[in-house]
């Protein structure tokens, strides 16, 4: 706490005073808490159907929360800024003078559990009820379903039907307007662009298939699912380094519930806003709920490592009373008093269909992906070289494709191996589909610079080991790869993005995207 600095990495805001996001400062050491809830749980509800009475207990709960004092820790104010805190380095590591930042590794799971598990507790303590009155719930926004799969009507600026009640204080001004409605469909593999022209049924289709891909097909390790670790010493892992949910549809949701026309995407779209916007809540919630979902399928286990049961963090409590958490203590949810609603899950059928039977070759047709040069507004291929000995000689290694890009400010690229028929209308939930690649934000520049050009250099290591076992591609030599560009807003036509280079390596199986700066 005594590290605490001004926040780095915030969107420019010329000509505005510092955004200064440290807690109220607390003049005691603080105790260890260790949950160890016995009463029976509470239920977090999907939002899509709790009913009225919920709805205004929660809009109720907010406004006690927003009329506290600013300095007060349990204020809204504070409450959002404990995300600005951990994610935009405002703390350094204890006994390290690197800076604290918990997205884009391995804590990003076990801090955001902490995190809204207080926020529970504080509305709770607010409304009157007492911490083992399992009478209060944070409702989840249970996007996977497509019942769910719009902002929920009572955090909606345009709620559903007039019928229904309109809370202002779960609303938030700064979001898409065109996303915060009943009829716009949640991308879940939104980067910023194309997604909006597509019918609802097929973006539901889509969805399926991400929420597949981050949960069953690529998520078989704790380190795929939890992400890269990171100890002390280790300096941010900005851009690089998320498990298979952080990346999609955690901060693709993010990013189109924000509003790209403000200051860095605010308030959903940048870390330092995006405790902002009651949606914030429902939308972590989810992703917790998704980490319950991940540990109960069949040999999915915690991270097992003391550096990552152990590592800290600092919380306001419900009485105000500042308290240290273990990340490891976060494993066990009905320790911390509360399970989620079970609600069906239609994602878990989405398994991949195979397009392609043969290894593929390139022909007279198929356009190749020129390295070194701009690529071009359409699909591309390559083929890459690999050494199938080696891969076997070494199974703890992994199949990595590496790809080096240099791109303007925005980004937006689907990967496929062995299909260069892909095309942007190419269902995601293949077999031969990798994954989409975009950065939608650029860290450290405004938005208005950002529009400039402001180039970036990125390594891309995506793991395809398991995607070559169920292409039957793991004895091939040469493998295709091709690149479906797609187009990102605010453009209208595909932005200069160079490939520099393209080729597999063995590696340890976790996904790294170095250089690449990414507020969500
Ligand atoms: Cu700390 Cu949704 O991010």
């Amino acid at each position: 706490m005594s590290s605490c600095h001004l926040p780095l990495n915030l969107p420019a805001s010329t000509g505005s005073p510092p955004y200064v996001c440290c807690p109220p400062a607390a003049t005691y050491e603080p105790r260890l808490f260790r949950p160890n809830s016995s009463s029976s749980p509470r239920m977090r509800r999907a939002a899509h159907s709790v009913d009225e009475a919920y709805a205004a207990k929660l809009a109720q709960a907010y406004a006690l929360m927003k009329a506290l004092p600013p300095d007060d820790p349990r204020s809204f104010i504070q409450q959002a800024n404990i995300h600005c805190a951990y994610c935009n380095t405002v703390y350094n590591q204890m006994g390290s003078s690197e800076l604290f930042q918990i997205h884009n590794t391995w804590l990003f799971f076990p801090f955001h559990r902490w995190y809204i598990y207080f926020h529970e507790r504080i509305l709770a303590k607010l409304l009157g009820e007492d911490g083992d009155d399992p009478a209060f719930f944070l409702s989840f926004w249970n996007y996977d379903h497509p019942d769910g799969a719009s902002i929920p009507w009572l955090f909606s600026a345009a709620p559903a039907s007039s019928s229904r009640p309109h809370y202002p204080v779960l609303s938030n001004a700064s979001r898409d307007s065109s996303h915060d409605s009943a009829t716009a469909t949640v991308a879940l593999d939104f980067n910023g662009g194309d997604t909006d022209c597509r019918r609802r049924s097929i973006q539901l289709r889509e969805n399926d298939n991400t929420m597949y891909r981050v949960l069953i097909r690529d998520a078989t390790t704790p380190e795929s699912f939890f992400g890269w670790p990171y100890r002390q010493g280790d300096s941010p892992m900005e851009g690089y380094g998320f498990g298979t949910v952080e990346y999609c549809p955690h901060n693709t949701v993010h990013s189109w519930v924000g509003n790209k026309s403000a200051m860095g995407w605010r308030d959903m779209g940048a870390f330092f806003s995006s405790g902002l916007d009651p949606l914030f809540y429902a939308h972590h919630a989810q992703i917790d709920r998704l980490w319950e979902l991940w540990k109960a399928m069949p040999n999915h286990e915690e991270i097992d490592d003391e550096d990552y049961k152990n590592a800290e963090f600092l919380f306001y409590n419900e009485e105000g009373e500042l308290v240290r958490v273990r990340a490891g203590d976060a494993s066990d949810a009905s320790l911390l008093g509360y399970v989620y609603e079970e609600v069906e899950t239609p994602w878990k059928d989405a398994i991949p269909e195979q397009r392609s039977f043969a290894p593929a070759e390139l022909g007279d047709g198929d356009a190749i992906c020129e390295v070194g040069k701009v690529m071009e507004a359409k699909p591309c291929s390559v083929r890459v070289e690999r050494d199938p000995e080696v891969s076997r000689a070494s199974p703890w290694l992994h199949d990595h494709l590496v790809l080096s890009i240099d791109y303007q400010s925005q980004m937006m690229v689907d990967v496929y191996l062995n299909l260069p028929a892909a095309n942007a209308t190419t269902d995601s939930g293949c077999k031969e589909f990798v994954t989409n690649i975009g950065h939608s934000h650029v860290a450290s520049t405004p938005l208005d610079v950002k529009l400039d050009i402001s180039e970036r250099l990125v390594d891309l290591n995506l793991d395809i080991s398991e995607r070559l076992v169920d292409l039957n591609l793991t004895n091939e030599s040469r493998i295709v790869v091709t690149l479906v560009p797609r187009i990102p807003l605010p453009y209208s036509s595909f932005q200069n993005l160079t490939i520099l280079d393209a080729y597999i390596e063995c590696a340890l199986p976790f996904q790294r995207w170095d250089g690449a700066h990414t507020l969500f």
